[in-house]
């Protein structure tokens, strides 16, 4: 489905009645990589997912796209198609841009799910290293990208050739200008750390255990920053864990929220997940 938000066209999923269940994805990825997830949860939720602007399908604009205009441009879509308080479903970058969202919007999010992610931000080096990758793809496009981070997405030992395929088409669909307001937006985007304390809804973080690009150690930092958050480390799983490992991730995922509509512990007052 497609609609103008923000002044360009938003291609998102929409499937499913329930509890709106929104998943974000990373760099430079699109919807798709939750496509086992839409199938697994849009039987008992409203499964959402957006390309985030100038990724997968949806319409890229000139210059760094903080992660807070990605929060926005998720907000209006939210607004947009009526779903009330969400739960949130951030991977990677699209954690980055949870933070952002949970931290502009916390009455719009009903609890929090960090995969693969971190709150820190980029160090002067690494911020540095993307504005070089940011020209680099200016003048030659996004293969640059690709093939630096296509070996990663997927743990070491994965020899599924049919799962490495897929992994790069996610990654050919975004345009060279959406690759590059992604990078410029993740190299200045602030250090969440500093307020994960007042996150107040519960949260679940999951990490692939040989993930290479963030690791688990940053996945354990979350867990202890933020107060009703809870770890969950995949085994046999790279970066891109929910794809890689759909069901042992869905089946995470799903315990979880059972948990949270059963549980007598529920920091959300009312609005159980
Ligand atoms: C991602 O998967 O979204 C990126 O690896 C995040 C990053 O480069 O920091």
């Amino acid at each position: 489905m497609r609609t103008k938000i923000n002044e360009i066209q938003m291609v998102y999923t929409d499937e499913g009645d329930g509890i709106p269940l929104v998943f974000l994805h990373g760099f430079p990825l699109t919807r798709n990589t939750w496509s086992k997830q839409v199938e697994a949860f849009k039987s008992s939720y409203r499964v959402i997912a957006p390309d985030l602007r100038g990724l997968g399908e949806t319409e890229a604009t000139p210059g760094p796209v903080p992660m807070s205009r990605f929060a926005e441009d998720l907000n209006a879509l939210l607004h947009h198609l009526g779903t009330g308080p969400v739960i949130l479903v951030g991977h990677s970058m699209g954690g980055y841009v949870a933070l952002a969202f949970a931290k502009a919007f916390p009455k719009a999010l009903r609890a929090l799910v960090l995969v693969g992610t971190k709150a820190g931000a980029d160090s002067p080096e690494g911020a540095a290293a993307r504005r070089v990758l940011a020209d680099k793809v200016r003048a030659g496009g996004t293969s640059v990208v690709v093939e630096a981070m296509a070996p990663k997405m997927l743990s070491a030992t994965q020899t599924d050739g049919a799962m490495s395929a897929s992994v790069r088409e996610f990654m050919a669909t975004a345009s060279p200008e959406g690759v590059v307001s992604a990078l410029l937006g993740m190299a200045e985007r602030p250090d969440a750390g500093s307020w994960l304390g007042k996150i107040r809804v519960r949260t679940l973080v999951i990490a692939g255990a040989d993930d290479k690009i963030i690791p688990p150690s940053e996945s354990e930092t979350l867990m202890l920053g933020i107060p009703s958050a809870q770890l969950k480390i995949i085994p046999r799983a790279g970066h891109l864990v929910a794809f890689e490992q759909s069901h042992a991730f869905n089946d995470a995922l799903r315990e979880w929220l059972a948990w949270g509509s059963s549980s007598r512990y529920n920091p959300m007052g009312e609005q159980k997940v």
